[in-house]
């Protein structure tokens, strides 16, 4: 089993070709320059944050087929690394298929998780692994007497969406339409379809960093799990997260053996992000991101290997490391507005306690709930490294084009 990696711009390069160019995306593309890939980036919109650091990017709808056909074939990528979920996936499972480049983890996994429809058969209807009540439904009329079936409050989501797009806590039956119009308003694709999911009454939810990695002797792949990340949303969007989430000995069983389940049936080498619902020693399956996490951003401050550079190992065949050496949390950063060409400032002040961090994904353009940014800090305990990284993200001022 050797791994070897060529130099990048020459024809010996190991070329890794990212879709969907986000602040996630950006700190992978880091740990691969390091290790002498050569990295090209895309996104829908120039100057995205990966494609800043990037030896060159592209600029293309991802879900125009033959658009995302053209550009594999001009690139030439080993690796393909989906970054984000609006992209034509039967192209991926045509590629893979082909042998044309490895799709990260699986075209399978991509093509499944992008659909949560696709992803919540798998892991109930298949898997049996425990998740929230749900039904699908694709008209007002299916929609009203699914709502009327799982009861109240409930969760809605449209299929093809994430960060909250288009969801809604439905907590009686008067709030039933609206919720349909405004899930219809935010899918991604127009597929006209959404969950509805009843609600689990967790104590507390978290984010299992699962790495499917090979075995450096013997190259078999193998699971390994970091400390459970414990995490907070509003709206759909997480806003604050640490590092480790104390849990009970059977839940931490139970979770990995969820997470484990799923991820092999996924398949491939790389970081999944497991989102899970405990309540005491019960576990409940939410969903699966088959890439970093945005609530794994805490661990640009607590593990000797981030969930980024985890990712780039696993992906290059390189064996990792899952451990952690702090407690620490991060706390996001919104522009706070809406414009182009904004300016932070006040750093000093935020970065002075010398346990804190920051990062700056350098968007070109900010809207009021936009992450432009993340805070870390590390101390004794979570509720210390909480209140670190909200203070040092508060302190951060966000300032206008002048
Ligand atoms: N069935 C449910 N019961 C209780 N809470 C829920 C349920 N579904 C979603 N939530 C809450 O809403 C949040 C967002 O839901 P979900 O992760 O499904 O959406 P998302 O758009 O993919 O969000 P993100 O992209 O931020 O992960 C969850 O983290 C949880 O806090
Ligand atoms: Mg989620």
């Amino acid at each position: 089993m050797t791994v070897r990696i060529g130099t990048p711009l020459q024809s010996s390069a190991t070329r890794v070709l990212f879709l969907g160019s986000g602040e996630l995306g950006k700190e992978v593309v880091i740990s691969l320059q390091r290790l002498g890939v050569e990295v090209i980036a895309a996104d829908r919109y120039d100057n995205a944050p990966a494609m800043q650091v990037a030896h060159r990017s592209y600029t293309l709808n991802m879900n125009d087929a033959t658009a995302l056909k053209a550009l594999i074939e001009e690139v030439k990528p080993h690796l393909i690394v989906p970054e984000i979920e609006a992209i034509a996936t039967e192209v991926l499972l045509d590629i893979e298929a082909q042998n044309i480049a490895t799709v990260i983890p699986s075209a399978k996994a991509v093509n499944l998780t992008m659909n949560r429809e696709g992803i919540r058969r798998l892991a109930a209807e298949e898997l049996g692994l425990p998740t929230s009540i749900y039904r699908f439904a694709d008209s007002l009329e299916s929609f009203r007497a699914a709502c009327d079936d799982i009861g109240y409050p409930n969760f809605v989501k449209p299929v093809m969406s994430s960060s909250g797009k288009g969801q809604s806590r439905v907590t009686n039956f008067k709030e039933v339409d609206a919720a349909w119009d405004y899930a219809m308003q935010g899918g991604r694709v127009n597929q006209g379809k959404v969950i509805i999911e009843s609600q689990i009454n967790f104590d507390y939810e978290i984010t299992l960093l699962t790495v499917r990695a090979k075995n450096p002797e013997t190259g078999a792949i193998e699971t390994h799990f970091c400390d459970p990340i414990g995490h907070r949303q509003e709206a759909g969007d997480y806003v604050e997260s640490w590092q480790p989430q104390p849990m009970s000995e059977t839940a931490l069983i139970e979770a990995k053996r969820i997470a484990d389940k799923v991820t092999t049936a996924l398949g491939g080498c790389g970081i999944f992000g497991v989102e899970l619902f405990i309540k005491a020693d019960q576990v409940w399956f939410s969903e699966v991101s088959p890439r970093p996490h945005d609530t794994g951003l805490v661990t640009l401050a607590s593990q000797f290997q981030s969930e980024f550079e985890l990712h780039a190992r696993a992906i290059l065949g390189l064996p990792v490391n899952t451990a952690r050496h702090s407690t620490a949390a991060s706390a996001v950063i919104y522009a706070g507005q809406d414009g182009t060409n904004l300016s932070f400032s006040n750093l000093q002040h935020a970065l002075a306690h010398p346990d804190t961090d920051l990062r700056l994904f350098g968007k070109p353009e900010g809207f009021v709930k936009r992450r432009m940014g993340v805070a870390t800090a590390r101390a004794e305990s979570v509720e210390s490294a909480r209140q670190l990284a909200k203070a040092t993200a508060d302190a951060v001022q966000v300032n206008p084009s002048e």
